[in-house]
């Protein structure tokens, strides 16, 4: 498994909502994230997803990172968004998202200052629309990068045609190379649409790191959601029946359904990194395994409900 900083990094993230939020400090805020990237660390995660885009978490992660100096961690960050909130809990805007050759090379400026624990630089949620996949001259810069820095090149996808995105994204080639060897995707029990890609990423030796592995906090509980109540039931009989809690047997789905690199948890409290971690300790029969994948939904549908949830 490894640890993503998205909630580490800015006290808004698009989320569920949570109930008695604490006040905010920034001093009090970095020192939390210090102390979850340090509970990870302790719990055995060596794999760090960051970003520009979220806030402060970069740097806190190379702060913590380089200090530490144990070159077992491995660091991954993306370019393409930029924080513009500021830490105002009343900011109605908070990225803004430029996939231009002059962001990659402003953010890669800063970004760099991760090496040598940096291994993967990726495309912060490659789209279409932003036309990064086309764009020879960035396509170009990043495999400058690739080759001087000896990084491994990806793309993050979000979205209800992850499986197109990422089919464009292994059609290329430069040099007679391809190009990406990461794709961070989101697979989940609801949304598993990525699911017949992930043998071809294997064969090719290529990297697949799942994100939202819980769908940002759906799979637990809550009157909100009584579409997923038969989910829930689901993942409450399994987390009784492997002494494990749901959110361990949803991160387990992921890991025995589909060939992954490592599987990111969100979590920002310890004992929920804990309990996330619990998903390591077992494996799931092959009938568990099966009904859970009858929890599938579509993903034009899933992406409808996330694209709803707000930055909380
Ligand atoms: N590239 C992209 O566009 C993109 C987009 C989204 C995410 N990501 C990456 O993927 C990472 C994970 O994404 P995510 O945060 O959306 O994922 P997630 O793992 O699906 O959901 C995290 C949520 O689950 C809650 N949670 C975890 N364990 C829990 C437990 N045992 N009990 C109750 N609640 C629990 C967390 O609460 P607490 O915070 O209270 O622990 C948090 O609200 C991010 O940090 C980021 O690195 C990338």
């Amino acid at each position: 498994m490894g640890l993503g900083t998205a909630a580490l990094g800015r006290q808004q993230y698009i989320n569920l909502p949570l109930r008695n939020k604490p006040t905010f400090d920034l001093a009090s805020f970095r020192q939390d994230g210090l102390r979850i990237l340090e509970t990870a660390y302790q719990e055995g995660i060596r794999y760090f997803d960051t970003a520009p885009g979220y806030g402060m978490a970069e740097q806190l992660v190379s702060n913590w990172a380089l200090d530490k100096n144990d070159p077992t961690i491995e660091i991954a960050t993306k370019w393409g968004y930029t924080y513009v909130a500021n830490f105002d809990p009343n900011a109605t805007q908070h990225e803004i998202k430029e996939h231009s050759l002059a962001k990659l090379d402003a953010q890669w400026s800063s970004s760099k200052d991760l090496l040598p624990l940096l291994t993967t630089y990726q495309i912060h949620s490659a789209t279409f629309e932003s036309g990064v996949l086309q764009n020879k001259s960035i396509l170009a810069r990043l495999l400058e990068l690739k080759d001087q820095f000896n990084l491994l090149i990806g793309i993050t996808t979000s979205g209800p045609n992850q499986i197109e995105v990422l089919k464009k994204s292994l059609d290329i080639d430069l040099k007679g190379k391809g190009l990406f060897d990461v794709f961070q995707i989101t697979y989940n029990v609801f949304d598993q649409s990525i699911g017949p890609m992930a043998e071809t990423i294997k064969d090719q030796k290529k990297r697949l790191i799942i994100k939202e592995a819980l769908a940002n906090g759906r799979i637990f509980p809550n009157p909100d959601y009584a579409n997923y109540k038969e989910a829930y039931q689901k993942l409450d009989l399994l987390a009784q029946k492997y002494k494990v809690g749901a959110d361990a047997i949803a991160i387990r789905f992921n890991m025995d359904s589909i060939p992954v690199y490592k599987v990111l948890s969100g979590a920002s409290k310890p004992a929920h990194i804990h309990a996330n971690l619990q998903a390591l300790n077992f494996e799931l029969e092959q009938e568990d395994l099966e009904s859970l994948k009858e929890l599938a939904t579509d993903p034009r549908y899933y992406w409808e409900e996330r694209k709803a949830l707000a930055w909380n």
